[in-house]
């Protein structure tokens, strides 16, 4: 098996090259990335270390990818913020998220490869979320169950309603998942897509818009000041959460049956079993280094955020014995344990002016 993962060296593409190459030896992968995202270049050591390939490329541009064919694209390439457009540069964000999108579907029509996308929560509208009822508890927000279609206090499912804004990264996830079931209607496209809420794990260089785990075990291992931000500065805003090592076995699997799996289009998330607010994740880290961090609050909520976002797997798990295995407080166990052995090289990457 011949694998393309673009985005190759960012903290989902490295990990999953890595797992895989663990588990199939003779798999050849290869990690194209453009290392746009600050931290990715840490990566490149251990993908070459473990027998990945890399491809210095950007998704942006066709004349960039590999000249040879692959059997299968991995797609874990974006700007994956969803302030992008809003902290940072619009045409990037379209022209990595969307047109890098179509690139890597004429790759695989070309070369007649399968497809595997990481879509994200996101593509589901704000307005849906955000006009969800909910109560406020000790230590979180908790959404009631209601009769709002495809939404209940288990979390948003597929069958939600599509309409309204979903922020500027959202749409561009929306539509690539649009464009890729063009193609599989028009060419036969073979493709997966999962639509990911918050992964989290270990080789995640956490900041403060985006890997919300490891930024927050970064800045309780180092030190640094954290804030509460939005809704009232409560810190009772939610998340589910999955495991990296979880995403990649579902992934494996996709790749190892992916007949089966191929036109699948849907949540993988970890659900409300595995969902946590932002004080509770304080507690986590308070528990896991013994020691307590002030914790401003800032009030005003920022644009595009959710009081709570938890994925409805139930259709997923419809179709699949896998089920996510790691607790949050396992993961943020995992991601203190490695930032402790890597101090050096990340305490750098929480200074602004690098
Ligand atoms: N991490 C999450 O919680 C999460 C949740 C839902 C969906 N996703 C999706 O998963 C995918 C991977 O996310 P991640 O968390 O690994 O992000 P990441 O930023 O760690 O990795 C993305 C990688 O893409 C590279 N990249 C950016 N622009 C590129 C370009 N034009 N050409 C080539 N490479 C480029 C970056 O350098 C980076 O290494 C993204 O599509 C993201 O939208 C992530």
């Amino acid at each position: 098996m011949k694998i393309l993962i673009t985005g190759g060296a960012g903290f989902i593409g490295s990990s999953l090259a890595l797992f895989l190459k663990g588990r199939h030896p003779t798999f050849e992968i290869t990690c194209m990335d453009n290392l746009h995202r600050r931290g990715s270049e840490l990566n490149l050591d251990r993908l070459h270390e473990a027998g990945i390939h890399f491809y210095g490329g950007d998704i942006r541009f066709p004349d960039q990818f590999p000249d040879e064919a692959f059997e299968l694209i991995l797609e874990c390439s974006a700007e994956p913020s969803v302030l992008a457009g809003h902290n940072s540069s619009l045409d990037y964000l379209f022209q990595t998220n969307l047109v890098g999108t179509y690139n890597c579907l004429e790759r695989a029509r070309t070369w007649k490869s399968k497809l595997i996308f990481l879509s994200t929560s996101r593509v589901y509208p704000i307005a849906a979320l955000e006009s969800h009822p909910w109560v406020e508890d000790v230590t979180r927000f908790r959404w009631k169950d209601s009769g709002t279609p495809g939404m209940s206090s288990l979390g948003v499912s597929e069958s939600v309603s599509m309409d309204g804004v979903r922020s500027l990264y959202g749409f561009t996830k929306f539509a690539s998942e649009g464009l890729i079931e063009e193609y599989r209607a028009a060419f036969g496209l073979g493709a997966v897509v999962n639509r990911c809420g918050v992964i989290a794990g270990p080789w995640q260089m956490g900041k403060i818009d985006q890997g919300f785990v490891a930024f927050w075990v970064f800045h309780h291992l180092f030190g640094k000041p954290l804030r509460y931000i939005g809704y009232g500065g409560t810190g009772k805003q939610v998340r589910d959460v999955l495991d990296i090592n979880d995403l990649a076995t579902l992934i494996d699997e996709q790749i190892t049956h992916f007949e089966a799996w191929s036109g699948w289009t849907g949540n993988v998330s970890g659900g409300l079993n595995n969902s946590v607010s932002l004080l509770e994740l304080t507690e986590i880290c308070r528990n896991l280094f013994g020691k307590e961090l002030p914790i401003e609050r800032a009030a005003e909520t920022r644009p595009n955020d959710v009081r709570i976002y938890i994925g409805d797997s139930t259709r997923l798990f419809q179709r699949t014995g896998w089920r996510p295995k790691k607790t949050v407080a396992e993961t943020a166990a995992e991601i203190a344990r490695w930032a402790e052995e890597c101090r050096t090289m990340l305490e750098p990457l929480l200074d602004p002016a690098n």
